[in-house]
């Protein structure tokens, strides 16, 4: 934790000094944003320019939320000006976020808690598989379950919001720290993901932030620097996303739309700037892009420490400063909140004028979850853990009713353990060499195989040890971990087998020959274990394996021929060694949470016939990779760490397809013990006549709801042509008409299912195309459009896996 801390600390927000007169002073200090092109006006670069967005656009309470809305509204009326900016203003306390109780009208605050794959600032609780391992998944139902089980343990620990999923980063760079967080590099999949995850948590009552809005694509400079000395002077602004509008649009907004459209209760504004403007006061995107396009109903709050001034980010769209400027920014540096006093001051004077719609923003999602109703309280034990706000820290009282350390994991390993083998990737398999076959003599290798020793915090790369999730404020605090190395113990007992293990990857590389290290002879099977660390606040540095894994994998491999190697990480791994005849097969098992061991052997031993297929893609070369993250800067400007997102759409298969670039596992790869066949694809419209533009209803939460509406049915038919039961992915990617504006991609997911198929087995699957997955961004008609000619759908096993194709021609 101490690590991650100062991280965050070093990395972050100190925040500026605060009287009423240096807010920012409202719209005039928005920086402008390429959204809109607006008409006869010059072109300022490739990004254009956009006009502020104003005024915030209040609740509606459109979408199912009108009753709730009512209920806030009664509620918000009873407050006094100090309560309502009370309401807007985190504290130190408890959580990781706090809005303090106000016990005259029976409230008792708001609980906000980390993160997105645990809840992580607390005890007695599980921690689930990753964002990318549940991407990797390719399964609604477990994106639903997860989201689901996560929620239980939130709410039985009072936890009133979670803070996730994430969709932010999006992956434009294999290399970015965070991506793991999130579910996959393609918008489609992170879409599906987002709105299975939300809908599970808020079905289970619990509030979702879908985080974080948005361009947060790499960690390095997310936040401004500061004068050591002066530390409220920055020296810097933050790194800015520059993105044009249509790339902002069919990629980084794409699954946030399906947020918004599960009608997450609360997005998160990000760190970093985007086009010139900070996230947490840019008016384009909040009131803009978020609050209007999107018809997002619910509450805005920064990310900790992203806020950057009072009254311009109000009137931009935030609604709740987080941690409110008294945790530990504060309260290390004496500066108190923009927000808070502020707050009453900025009312009394006139210049904040949307303090209400603020408040009722928050909790009307709490009125329409219930969450006034016998939610459970706040078990205190966060109290002791958060190290974010410790006790000596707050200056608010807090009282702590129900039991102190709850246990609320449930029968959530059992899950945990499903999920973490659904995560993980078959990417080799020669000779069938998995499943296992009763092995009489393993050995294991590698630093990835046995018990951590130094703890289960999760907040430092360790050298020894499974690593089962990154680290940063997205990890979970581990009750415990089942390691590879015990759970193949476990299993090969049962088969009287001999287990040798070699965990030291140093030893393991300076081995000359193994002949005279392993007994008695070559071991039916060595398994190697690598991984992989990431954490918030730093940038991946290299794309292959950690502590020298390539050098581990080569020694053993020279020596042993039945080398399956497994991997922990957070994403990509340039696996240079993947055509070594003598690795037999590779798993990529991702972050698979507190079962990691478990999950693996159900796999290797086939109890589980491995069906994860990657959301992202694997090249030959780290160099391969376009988009890297901007690490450095040659000069010393104030604004001039800018990042151009000059690739639009081609991030990671959309680029190698396009520039036919040959990849070691494309996108969507991933194998199984059976094999799958798909049928001819057959395709019909749901409408007679489909018109290019989309009716133009009233917005809805999640947008335009022509826009969601299923245009087009494709169905085929999968058939497990094996001999063990199994789960295929069928893939359905769609190329535009090539009347579709110059960048668009070869091809794209617009579909997917999981089917579950004994062998032998044949099911039919249909996919429904909505208006949005058949249409561009037209950034001149600011609108969706379904261009003339001629589309292609292909269904395949992977995007470079396509079995199946046909044209068709859709607007009539
Ligand atoms: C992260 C957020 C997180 C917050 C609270 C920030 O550093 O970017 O994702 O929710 O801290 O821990």
């Amino acid at each position: 934790m101490a690590a991650f801390l100062s991280s965050v600390i070093a990395g972050s927000a100190l925040l500026s000094a605060v009287t009423a007169q240096n807010f920012d002073g409202g719209a005039s200090s928005d920086e402008g944003f390429s959204w809109v092109q607006p008409k006869n006006t010059t072109i300022l670069g490739e990004y254009g320019h956009s006009p502020a967005v104003y005024p915030s656009p209040n609740i509606t309470g459109v979408g199912g939320w009108e009753a709730a809305l009512e209920k806030a509204k009664a509620w918000v009326a009873q407050l006094t000006l100090e309560e309502k900016a009370d309401m807007v203003t985190g504290q130190a306390g408890p959580c990781v976020g706090n809005i303090v109780a106000i016990p005259r009208l029976n409230f008792s605050g708001l609980c906000l808690h980390d993160g997105p794959l645990a809840i992580r600032v607390a005890d007695y609780t599980s921690v689930f598989s990753a964002g990318v391992s549940a991407g990797a998944t390719w399964d609604r139902a477990i994106m639903y379950e997860r989201g689901v089980a996560m929620a239980e343990e939130f709410k039985a620990k009072g936890a009133h919001v979670i803070l996730g999923p994430v969709a932010g980063p999006l992956g434009r760079s294999g290399y970015a720290g965070r991506n793991w967080e999130g579910f996959s590099s393609d918008p489609y999949l992170s879409g599906v993901a987002m709105e299975e995850t939300i809908n599970g948590h808020q079905d289970t009552g619990v509030q979702a932030t879908a985080k974080h809005w948005i361009g947060n694509e790499q960690e390095v400079q997310r936040n401004p620097t500061y004068d050591r000395n002066i530390t409220t002077v920055k020296t810097s602004n933050a790194i800015s996303s520059n993105l044009d509008d249509r790339t902002m649009h069919e990629l980084y907004m794409w699954p946030f739309a399906n947020a918004a459209r599960a009608k997450a209760a609360s997005f998160m504004c990000s760190y970093q700037r985007i086009n010139g403007s900070y996230g947490c006061q840019n008016s384009a995107s909040q009131n803009g892009l978020l609050k209007t396009e999107l018809g997002f109903q619910g509450y805005i709050m920064s990310d900790w420490g992203a806020t950057h001034s009072g009254v311009a980010s109000i009137e931009a769209g935030l609604d709740m400063n987080m941690p409110g400027g008294l945790g530990t920014y504060g309260m290390n540096f004496g500066i108190p909140s923009f927000f808070g006093g502020n707050i009453t001051i900025g009312v009394n004077n006139g210049s904040i004028t949307r303090l209400d719609d603020m408040v009722i923003r928050i909790m009307t999602p709490y009125f329409w979850l219930n969450q006034d109703k016998d939610y459970p309280s706040v078990d205190e034990s966060s109290a002791d853990l958060n190290t974010f706000s410790p006790r000596s820290s707050w200056t608010r009282n807090y009282t702590f009713t129900g039991t102190k350390s709850r246990d609320v994991r449930g029968n959530h390993a059992e899950l945990i353990r499903r999920h973490g083998a659904a995560g993980s990737v078959l990417l080799k398999n020669e000779h069938k060499a998995l499943p296992l076959k009763a092995p009489k003599n393993i050995a294991v290798f590698g630093n990835d195989a046995g018990d951590p020793v130094t703890g289960l915090l999760n907040q430092a790369d360790y050298e020894f040890g499974t690593l089962a999730a990154g680290g940063g404020s997205g990890t979970g605090q581990f009750s415990y971990l089942f390691t590879p190395l015990r759970a193949i113990q476990d299993r090969a007992i049962q088969d009287k087998a001999v287990v040798q293990h070699w965990l030291n990857n140093t030893y393991i590389t300076t081995v000359k020959d193994w002949n005279n290290v392993w007994l008695p002879t070559v071991p039916d099977v060595c398994i190697v274990l690598l991984k992989t660390w990431a954490a918030e606040g730093a940038d991946r540095k290299h794309l292959s394996v950690d502590y020298d894994g390539d050098k581990v994998v080569k020694s053993v491999a020279r020596d042993c021929n039945n080398t399956v190697v497994v991997t922990h990480s957070p994403g990509i791994n340039t696996l240079d060694w993947a055509d070594h005849p003598n690795v037999t097969a590779i798993l990529a098992a991702h972050f698979p949470g507190q079962e990691s061991g478990h999950s693996l052997v159900d796999v290797l031993y086939g109890e589980v016939n491995p069906s994860g297929h990657l959301p992202y893609t694997i090249a030959m070369n780290g160099s391969d990779y376009n988009a890297p993250p901007t690490t450095a800067i040659n000069t010393t400007g104030f604004d001039d760490w800018q990042s151009y997102f000059d690739e639009k759409l081609e991030i990671d298969y959309r680029y190698f397809d396009a520039h036919n670039i040959t990849v070691r596992y494309e996108f969507g790869f991933g194998l199984s013990y059976t094999t799958f066949n798909a049928s001819e694809i057959e395709a019909s419209p749901l409408e007679s006549n489909i018109s290019a533009l989309p009716a133009d209803l009233p917005i809805e939460q999640g947008g335009n709801p022509a826009l969601w509406e299923a245009l087009y049915n494709v169905t085929i038919s999968v058939s497990n042509t094996g001999d063990v039961a199994g789960a295929a992915v069928p893939q359905l990617y769609v190329g535009l008409p090539s009347s579709a504006p110059k960048g668009t991609p070869i091809r794209q997911l617009r579909g997917f299912e999981k089917v579950h198929l004994e062998a032998g087995e044949t099911k039919s699957v249909g996919f429904e195309l909505m208006r949005r997955d058949l249409s561009y961004w037209d950034v001149v008609r600011q609108q969706w459009v379904i261009p003339e000619g001629e589309f292609t759908f292909w269904v395949g096993f992977s995007s470079r896996d396509l079995v199946a194709e046909k044209k068709v021609t859709v607007v009539s």
